[in-house]
């Protein structure tokens, strides 16, 4: 090793310190030769006091066993069919690979655990079709997996959920990473497989902002080789979630992973949100594009009604999401510096992209611009999303007390009668 390499290294610790990275490894990847050198990647991440869990798959051992055994498994993944003989299998196999990776984390004097973080209830019936024994992710054991991280022990996530009741099942390795890194505000999700990263129409993506990304799935999901669609839609998923970066690497390169953090030059596919390059300030020209953007809402009564010389008034206040050049949602903050409160105002996404992450995103932007600019109480009005405010934003409900005297003699004289939410930033 060279100096240089270690000086490579160096620079991007401060940026990486006591951040969560979370590693999805393919079964496959596993019993590959290279795998005890990717443990000795994951020692390096731990003693440069980089967090890591482990997710892992099961289907190549799945698919193994039931070799062996003659059973003829309905489901290798966790995402189709989990009859009883293959929830036999893959709990069997899925134990063996996380002993083995139990072991090999020893070897490198890393402590670790096999954890059972993972609540799950079945799939359920799709299309008629009775999915048995595959579950759907409910939860993450957050408190049990940071206490783990704290101590610094490497906790290792199997494909299984279980559901409170006795009852296990068998759940896709993909969607679980995803449910974890989300929990554990996981600062990178990289997904070890035994492909280069994603391969789309025969070409290898280098770096691709997920919106892209997103916009391939829709057009094209043919164009993903084999394998590689449920990475890239899991990779969607979690920039959505908040993980801005989500690598896709071969594990059986030896020093990938090390070269994949530790270089601007990614060797697999690095999706990334950048949310911030979407979300700008409003200008002139976007008051139309305001008012026509929230028309429905307002109609609806779900907003208040803004005209045109209150818009350009206060229009340093509102900021825009784009995509594609084009407005689809809109936000305002609203600073009564006085009180140190600020309000969240005017939140609206196009009924187009909703469900997308797009207003929760709003919300952190302006909760991160009110702290820059010394707001301590963020406020929000709503009549018809209050409950939206509190389950994905963590408002809690407040009273008009709680607003600055000159908003609460305007709340009183609209008539609105909007519930108030309140959220405290430290
Ligand atoms: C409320 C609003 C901003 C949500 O934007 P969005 O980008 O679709 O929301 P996200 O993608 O961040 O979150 C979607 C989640 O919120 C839930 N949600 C959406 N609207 C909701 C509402 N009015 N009340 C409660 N929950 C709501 C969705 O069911 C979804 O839940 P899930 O992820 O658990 O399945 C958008 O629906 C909107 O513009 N509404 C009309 C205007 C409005 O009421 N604005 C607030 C007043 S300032």
């Amino acid at each position: 090793m060279r100096l240089t390499d270690l000086r490579g290294i160096l620079q991007y610790i401060p940026q990486f310190r006591e951040k969560t990275f979370i590693l999805a490894i393919d079964g496959a990847i596993v019993t590959d030769e290279n795998f005890a050198t990717l443990l000795l990647d994951v020692a390096v991440l731990w003693s440069l006091n980089i967090r890591v869990a482990l997710v892992h798959g099961a289907a190549e051992q799945i698919k193994a066993l039931a070799g062996e055994q003659q059973v003829k498994a309905s489901d290798f993944d966790g995402a189709g069919i989990t009859d009883a003989p293959t929830l036999k299998l893959a709990l069997t196999a899925a134990n063996r690979l996380t002993h083995e990776i139990l072991e090999g984390l020893s070897a490198n004097d890393l402590r670790a655990a096999s954890t059972n973080v993972i609540t799950a209830y079945p799939m359920g019936i799709i299309q008629g079709v009775d999915r048995l024994f595959t579950g759907k992710v409910e939860r993450v054991d957050v408190e049990l997996l940071q206490s783990l991280l704290a101590q610094g022990v490497v906790p290792v996530i199997p494909p299984l959920g279980f559901d409170g009741d006795g009852n296990t099942y068998r759940v896709n390795s993909d969607g679980v990473a995803v449910a974890v890194a989300e929990t554990l505000k996981a600062i990178k999700l990289i997904f070890i497989t035994s492909q280069d990263g994603l391969i789309y129409r025969d070409q290898l993506l280098r770096q691709v902002p997920v919106l892209e990304l997103e916009k391939l799935l829709q057009q094209d999901q043919g164009g993903f080789a084999h394998g590689m669609l449920s990475k890239a839609q899991h990779a969607v998923a979690a920039c959505h979630a908040g993980v801005s970066r989500v690598h896709i690497i071969n594990g059986k390169v030896d020093e990938g992973l090390l070269a994949e953090v530790f270089s601007n030059d990614s060797i697999g596919t690095l999706v990334y949100a950048n949310e911030y390059q979407q979300i700008r300030p409003a200008k002139k020209k976007d008051v139309r594009a305001i008012q026509s953007l929230t028309k429905q809402a307002v109609e609806a009564d779900e907003l208040v009604k803004r005209s045109r010389t209150v818009l350009e008034k206060s229009l340093a206040d509102y900021s825009i999401f784009e995509i594609d050049r084009n407005p689809v949602a809109c936000v305002a903050l609203h600073l009564y510096p006085e009180q140190q409160k600020g309000e969240l105002a005017c939140l609206y996404v196009s009924s187009s992209h909703e469900n997308h992450g797009i207003g929760r995103k709003l919300i952190q932007f302006v909760e991160r611009r009110a702290r820059e600019l010394g707001v301590r109480e963020l406020l929000a009005l709503s009549t018809q999303a209050f409950t939206y405010f509190q389950s994905k934003g963590g408002f809690v409900e407040g009273t008009p007390d709680d607003l600055p005297p000159a908003r609460r003699e305007q709340y009183e004289q609209s008539g609105r009668n909007s519930k108030v939410l309140v959220k405290k930033l430290n």
